[in-house]
């Protein structure tokens, strides 16, 4: 009987494929980076095809690794980068244009005309009104690749996020692909109704986007097709769809009511389940759903979305080169006491919750002739524990409750030094389980409930287990003198772009 589970996670920076046995453990990985494409400042774009072509190679890996064989999957689990807007043509499987990704500023210009109307569709969506979401790339990409819109209005032309995109060509492309997304993905569209979890036709109208290119909306734990390509997973099940960081919180079993997780990747995204209460935050956060299996209630979340953490040390490599490898930051960082003095805004995208200020751009101060490259790096990592904090305070200040603990998972929490920092800054500990590739964890989940590897959530609960737990040991004081500087710091780097 087929007990393994293959997580595709197509994020941001990669794409890898993950083989999962019946107890959660991984079995094999493959993985691989796809091109950043920065054309002007605040343009951030991959290639659609890159994207498929790595996952193809990943899948195929991943596969031959564990030695096993189509036969050997009860189903197959794709979690992704959300909001990210892809365009293509449904006959001939080509994008119309590179992808517009989460990070993009480009249509600042058209939110600002939309201001009037924010509030009506934070009200429908739960979003606030900002580039992050896909709705306005979209709009974008009809009004600037050459004869989109026509297209689009023809029923020619099909969007999706990178979820739909890996699906349509993972269950046949041109010649039959599924196009559909889950509720998980549709909620961060600023295109879906919270409420009767389908597209808005309100919303439709304002953004100019005829219905027939957009997904149909399945729940996340459901067969929703058949792989044909590549060749070795062939009619294997496609029986689970969640975003990245719905998947996360799904992989940490965080299933119930007043449940969290903060995951480390690109960027950070805290989540607490609010159970089947839509919960509306008047302190920055997004109020998304947290996952649907089948036909059972949706689940919803309040999130705290943090735009740059893991992809600032990227940058320290690739854009400063003052480390080799993203590995290398925790070293360097390490041979100082303590930043320096110097503290780093990363507001790269401008800053996501609790702020969303879109005019906002990174700011490092506190410099003086003492700061080295050493403080830098040590400053660009307790940036992510302080925007951290910013999120738990908006956390509490909505549901009127501490978190008692923070769970965490992603590439970044094995950066001990982070962790120690985090818990520090925050006065409550951090809880690393055995597995931080929750996400792929959470794909996998997904879709081995919906195929009978699992019989429900006690069974997945039972996976979790603690690696390790940072207790707090700053004294008070302390804590609260460099959140206040920290705090300082983002005032800086506000209304920088006009
Ligand atoms: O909302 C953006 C998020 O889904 C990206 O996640 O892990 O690719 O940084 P990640």
């Amino acid at each position: 009987m087929a007990e393994h589970v293959m997580a595709i996670d197509q994020g941001t920076t990669s794409t890898r494929a993950i083989v999962f046995d019946r107890h959660g453990a991984i079995v094999a990985t493959a993985q691989r980076e796809h091109a950043q494409i920065f054309p002007r400042a605040g343009w951030v774009e991959h290639d659609p095809v890159e994207i498929w072509t790595n996952t193809e190679w990943v899948v195929s890996h991943a596969l031959g690794k564990a030695r096993l064989n189509a036969a050997d999957l009860a189903g197959i689990g794709v979690t992704n980068q959300r909001e990210t807007a892809i365009v293509w043509d449904r006959r001939t499987g080509r994008p119309v244009y590179n992808a517009v990704v989460w990070q993009d500023t480009r249509t600042q210009d058209r939110l600002d005309r939309l201001a009037d109307q924010a509030e009506r569709i934070t009200g429908i969506t739960g979003l606030p009104l900002a580039t992050y979401f896909s709705a306005s790339k979209l709009a974008w990409i009809l009004d600037n690749a050459p004869g989109a819109r026509d297209a689009a209005e023809a029923g020619d032309i099909l969007f999706g996020t990178p979820d739909t995109w890996i699906v349509w060509n993972l269950t046949g492309g041109p010649s039959g692909g599924e196009h559909v997304t889950d509720v998980t993905n549709a909620s961060r569209t600023l295109l879906m109704d919270l409420t009767t979890l389908d597209w808005s036709e309100e919303l439709l109208a304002v953004w100019g986007i005829p219905r027939a290119m957009l997904p149909a909306i399945r729940s996340s734990s459901e067969v929703v097709g058949t792989a044909q390509l590549p060749a070795v997973v062939r009619r294997v099940p496609v029986a689970g769809i969640l975003g990245d960081q719905q998947a996360a919180a799904f992989g940490q079993a965080a299933f119930d009511e007043g449940q969290s997780k903060n995951t480390y990747g690109t960027g950070n995204f805290l989540l607490v389940n609010t159970g089947t209460e839509l919960v509306r935050s008047s302190h920055g956060l997004i109020t998304t759903v947290a996952y649907r299996c089948g036909t059972d209630a949706a689940r919803y979340a309040l999130e705290g979305s943090i735009a740059v953490t893991g992809s600032l040390v990227q940058w320290l490599r690739d854009n400063l080169g003052i480390i080799r490898t993203s590995q290398e930051v925790q070293t360097l960082a390490e041979s100082v006491e303590d930043n320096g003095g110097a503290y780093f805004v990363p507001a790269f995208s401008g800053l996501f919750a609790p702020y969303w200020r879109q005019d906002a751009r990174g700011a490092l101060v506190g410099l003086t002739r003492f700061v080295t490259k050493a403080h830098i790096a040590r400053a660009a990592l307790e940036s992510t524990a302080f925007q951290t904090r910013d999120v738990i305070g908006a956390v509490t200040a909505d549901t009127g409750r501490e978190l008692d603990e923070l769970r965490v998972d992603g590439g970044m929490t094995h950066n001990d030094l982070l962790m120690q920092f985090q818990a520090d800054i925050l006065g409550i500990p951090v809880v690393r389980p055995r597995v931080v590739e929750t996400t792929a964890l959470g794909a996998a989940y997904a879709a081995g409930l919906a195929t009978g590897v699992w019989a429900g959530f006690d069974d997945l609960r039972a996976h979790w287990q603690e690696d390790r737990r940072f207790e707090p040991v700053m004294p008070v004081e302390e804590r609260d003198r460099r959140y206040r500087t920290w705090q300082k710091a983002v005032s800086k780097s506000l209304g920088w772009v006009d």
